[in-house]
């Protein structure tokens, strides 16, 4: 299987960098502070695909965790497009990421709001292998 390092700390902040892996497209977003607390005080059981911010973290090598990079997916849960987000100017009605295709609107932390989308942006396998670089498989 193909896999990825990337240095997050180049992810300029508010922003995300796309890569592709074995051809899937993945987003790494640096969230602001905002972000991070939209993300944080959502009411888990209102949603369609109900996960923790927490849960879509993974934690640093000393096990504490960078809230403020988040690694998912970056195909829409419904058919499959690119949803567009920070870079394009449009991050939808929750502040995360808008696929056009159907109309999905996901959070600041991936998850699904609404629209026709069944669940959240996955969060692939990765690891941190030091404290900025994490690899993505
Ligand atoms: Fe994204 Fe349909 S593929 S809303």
């Amino acid at each position: 299987a193909s896999s990825l390092e990337v240095d997050v700390s180049k992810v300029p902040l508010g922003g995300e960098i796309r890569v592709l892996i074995g051809g899937k497209p993945f987003f790494i977003r640096h969230r602001t502070q905002a972000e991070i607390s939209a993300a944080e005080s959502v009411d888990v059981s209102t949603l369609p695909d109900p996960q923790t911010d927490d849960e879509r973290l993974r934690p640093l090598p000393d096990g504490e965790y960078n809230r403020a990079i988040l690694v998912t997916s970056g195909s829409c849960t419904h058919l499959g497009c690119v949803p567009v987000g920070p870079a394009q100017g449009n991050t939808g009605d929750f502040g995360g990421w808008y696929c056009p295709c159907h109309g999905s609107h996901y959070d600041t932390s991936g998850r699904i709001r609404r629209g026709p989308a069944p669940s959240n942006l996955p969060v692939p396998d990765y690891r941190y292998v030091s404290p900025t670089v994490i690899n993505i498989s």
